[in-house]
């Protein structure tokens, strides 16, 4: 594997004194995937002398893990460096350094571009990399600029070191793992197939040996991660052939482990004893993340999502049937090239026949290297804006709905942590929302029951029964 290096005229300042602990503060864009690997990058970095910081200014290492979604994802990255540049002036002028690096999905998509726009960037490290971080680091704090997006052939997981018991239990009490990454579905909007690489699934044993760790340090509730996390495939101890619900039913036996979650999933690997999983094992929360993106079948084609409305209507209809108290989220594109009124007429549709309890919109954002962005068709801003307003009304009506259905009902939640008011505790019901109850109510780490008395915009109030 090669690292690509360019010189620069900044001289190396070690000069071998004793100097504090060094301390970093990595600050995470995008999805949950971006999370987990950012906890993993600071268990590389506490391995290798830092703690963490909890801001940029207490910090003499500052990582931003980035996210190439969407345009304005991108875009938020180079605002943020040209402020750590002017830290890292500010602190040069009195002697002290500042390490900048740029992780995650915008230093994939583009590497050494990034140090060219902003030459205060002293390393730039893809996600399959971050087994290296100490020696990226290492690099550049020896006057190196570093740049590494290589895909290496060798496993990253097995060479992260495992999460650390102290900083786990400091992380709460629900934790992600990744078991899944990359992608191979080139949906023609999207951007992750070229960021994250292939779809790679982690075997059984590291995945177990990993919520069994988590576990041990307290958490309660393990959240599945992969961009199509329920593409995961690996091997049984037995030999055989497992899918993720398989794995679920493995993890689901792991003492303390008492919830389950898997995000995010595609409507296409969505196979039988996954689904059978929602009906028979009780440690799988009854909330479902599956996107559809659009509702009209020419949009679909156009996307490259291999199957039609129907097709995903069915699908729910079968998850419905096995887990009758499922609420389900999904994600919305509006304005893709093509997409005329008809069309989002139809997106609108599959949402009133679905109903969904959450779910996350955007406007189509045309992306450096997708099929969509080359398309001479492109939907003006000012009908995205009014499509995005139509749809997100719906949503959240039908989120809305969905919260208020809950009241007077009773469920298990998991308490989380303190409040913001004092005497409160923060819990997270079976469909994820918050749940605020009194602090008497229960510990951290416990579920109780709790009946609802009140819906909240963003948050449930309940009362242990
Ligand atoms: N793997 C997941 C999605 C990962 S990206 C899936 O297949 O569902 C998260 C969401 O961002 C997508 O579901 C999509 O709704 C949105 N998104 C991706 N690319 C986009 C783009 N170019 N413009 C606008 N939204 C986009
Ligand atoms: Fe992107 Fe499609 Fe892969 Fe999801 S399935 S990550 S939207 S290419
Ligand atoms: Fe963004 Fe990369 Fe996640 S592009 S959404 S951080 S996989």
């Amino acid at each position: 594997m090669t690292t690509e290096t360019i010189r620069t005229s900044e001289a190396a300042s070690e000069s071998g004194e004793v100097r504090a602990p060094r301390k970093v503060f990595v600050k995470t864009y995008g999805c949950q995937m971006n999370v987990y690997d950012s906890q993993r990058m600071a268990d590389v970095l506490a391995a290798d002398g830092y703690s963490a910081a909890d801001n940029a200014e207490d910090a003499d290492l500052v990582l931003l893990n980035t996210c190439h979604i969407r345009e304005k994802a991108a875009e938020k990255v180079y605002s943020e460096l040209g402020r750590l540049r002017r830290m890292k002036e500010e602190r040069a002028a009195r002697g002290a350094d500042l390490v900048i690096g740029v992780t995650g999905c915008v230093a994939q998509a583009e590497g050494e571009e990034i140090i060219r726009r902003q030459p205060a960037v002293d390393l730039v490290i893809g996600p399959q990399s971050y087994h290296r971080i100490a020696n990226v680091v290492r690099g550049a704090r020896g006057g190196t600029r570093q740049v590494e997006t290589d895909f290496p052939a060798e496993d990253k997981f097995e060479h992260l070191p495992k999460p650390d018991a102290r900083a786990t239990r400091a992380r709460g009490v629900t934790a992600f793992l990744t078991v899944q990454e990359g992608c191979d579905k080139f949906c023609t909007f999207c951007v992750v197939p070229y960021t994250r690489g292939a779809e790679v699934s982690r075997p059984v044993g590291q995945i177990v040996a990993e919520a069994e760790r988590l576990a041990e340090s307290g958490v309660r509730e393990v959240t599945l991660l992969g961009q199509n996390v329920n593409a995961w495939h690996g091997e049984g101890p037995d030999g055989t052939a497992w899918g993720l619900g398989r794995l679920l039913f493995r993890l689901a036996e792991i003492p303390g482990i008492d919830r389950l979650r898997y995000t995010t999933s595609h409507p296409r690997d969505m196979d039988d004893t996954l689904i059978a999983a929602h009906r028979d094992l009780g440690a799988l929360m009854p909330y479902l993340h599956l996107p559809v993106q659009a509702g009209s079948d020419a949009v679909l084609k156009a996307m490259n999502r291999k199957h039609t409305g129907d097709d995903y209507r069915r699908l729910v209809e079968r998850i419905r049937a096995a887990r009758p108290d499922i609420a389900l989220s999904g994600d919305f594109i509006v304005g893709f090239p093509g997409e005329t009124d008809a069309d989002f007429e139809e997106t609108l549709r599959i949402i009133r026949d679905v109903t969904y309890a959450q779910a996350f919109s955007f406007k189509y954002s045309p992306r450096p290297g997708t099929p969509g962005a080359d398309r001479d068709d492109q939907v003006e801003t000012a009908v995205k804006d009014e499509r995005l307003q139509r749809l997100q009304a719906l949503l959240n009506e039908q989120q809305e709905i969905f919260a208020r259905s809950l009241v007077g009902r009773e469920m298990d939640v998991l308490i989380e942590k303190r409040g913001r008011k004092a005497g409160q505790r923060v819990g997270r019901s079976p469909w994820l929302q918050p749940v605020i109850c009194d602090e008497n109510d229960g510990e951290i780490g416990d579920i109780v029951r709790v009946r609802i008395n009140e819906a909240g915009p963003n948050s449930l109030f309940g009362t242990k029964v």
